[in-house]
């Protein structure tokens, strides 16, 4: 037995726009990448999809776009201290400093009431991330951007498809972020998105991630900091087939969501699971678990999935205290103990469309033998 993480399928449609790229001979940005942009935008209700080559270059595109808003090299984004490596990668990236702060151990989300303890005069954004597809608080969080004129970005890289009290992630702050990376529920095998309301942003968006220039201009004419970050014909071609896919990739994943919290209940004692409040609706990203108590010890667990044939990962786990990427920021262990808990005692595995009955009973028969 063996449960990946992620599986991914290639069908006829990508094939077909793969044919269509190679029959132009041109595999650059084009009309592959313009068709999928509409059809992301389309299909989750976004005013404006803007294609980039990952979720990380979705992120720093979204942060470079604060420059053309007054913000300076070296001012402070509020981001969450647990979160995968991106969010932080791409703050600094774009030439920001990542102001952490922890998260809550029930929603594995930024806790929004340690959020304005950390905003300083130097603050341009907050950037929060719907971890595992649970939708972040964004009624507080929205609140607090207000109070203190904080542009807000969504990453959403793990939470295609979710909405909170009834609006789309993506939709409520400024810009929203996604990644089609594989396992994700739409996947292109890499590719990102950052998706905004806004009109003024439009242009700045696809203009830095296109080194600075006018989109679409072949000429020299930097008018910002830019990047790369455009995607490429193969990958919106896969993608495009991910759209298509979406309905029942979602509607398979949180049926086998729902079956395996279900079938794993009695385990309540041991482990915090996902909860999807009735004002939210949570994509079914993968499948987190929390141990209650460190005695159970999560190494010792992790190995015995392994054993097992099922395929996990750590929850992430505080970037600016448990990974030495960010020692420069000189955070101490400690500081953020919500989300240093979850790295030492959480864990998530997939909880893709091709897991069948029999797979969620090998999991659940698993954990159980596991604490039992
Ligand atoms: C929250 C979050 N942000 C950003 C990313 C980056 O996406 P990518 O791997 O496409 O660069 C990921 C990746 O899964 C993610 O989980």
């Amino acid at each position: 037995m063996r449960i990946a993480f992620g599986d991914l399928k290639i069908g006829d449609t990508a094939r077909k726009y793969v044919q269509d790229a190679l029959d132009r001979n041109w595999i650059s940005e084009g009309t592959n990448v313009r068709e999928f942009e509409q059809k992301f935008a389309a299909k989750f209700g976004y005013k404006h999809a803007i294609a980039a080559s990952s979720g990380t270059d979705a992120d720093i595109v979204a942060c470079a776009s604060l420059y053309d808003f007054g913000a300076k090299r070296g001012d402070e984004i509020i981001v969450p201290a647990c979160s995968f490596v991106s969010t932080a990668n791409s703050i600094l990236a774009a030439g920001f400093v990542p102001k952490f702060v922890d998260i809550k151990v029930e929603t594995l989300n930024i806790d929004p009431d340690k959020i304005e303890a950390a905003i300083t005069d130097k603050t341009r954004a907050i950037m929060v991330v719907h971890t595992m597809g649970k939708p972040c608080e964004m009624d507080t969080i929205m609140e607090i951007a207000g109070k203190y004129n904080l542009r807000v970005i969504e990453d959403s890289c793990e939470a295609h498809g979710a909405t909170y009290k009834g609006q789309g992630v993506g939709t409520i702050g400024d810009m929203g972020t996604f990644s089609f990376y594989a396992a994700h529920v739409v996947v292109a095998g890499e590719g990102g998105m950052v998706v905004t309301g806004d009109d003024e942003l439009v242009e700045i968006l696809k203009s830095v991630k296109s080194h600075g220039r006018p989109f679409g201009s072949i000429y020299f004419n930097f008018q910002r900091i830019g990047f790369n970050a455009r995607m490429n014909e193969l990958t919106a071609a896969i993608g495009l087939e991910g759209i298509e896919l979406f309905d029942s990739s979602f509607a398979k994943r949180k049926d086998n969501l729902y079956k395996l919290l279900e079938l794993t209940e009695e385990l309540s004692d041991y482990l915090h699971f996902l909860k999807e409040e009735s004002y939210e609706k949570v994509s079914p990203h993968a499948f987190p678990l929390v141990l209650k108590d460190k005695k159970h010890d999560c190494a010792k667990l992790y190995k015995y999935l392994e054993e097992k044939g099922i395929q996990s990962k750590t929850l992430f786990g505080s970037l600016p205290t448990q990974h030495d990427a960010f020692k420069f920021l000189n955070y101490e262990y400690g500081q953020f103990p919500s989300s240093e808990y979850v790295g030492e005692n959480g864990l998530h595995f997939g909880m893709h469309q091709y897991l069948n009955d029999d797979d969620l009973t090998y999991i659940s028969e698993t954990l159980k033998s596991y604490f039992k």
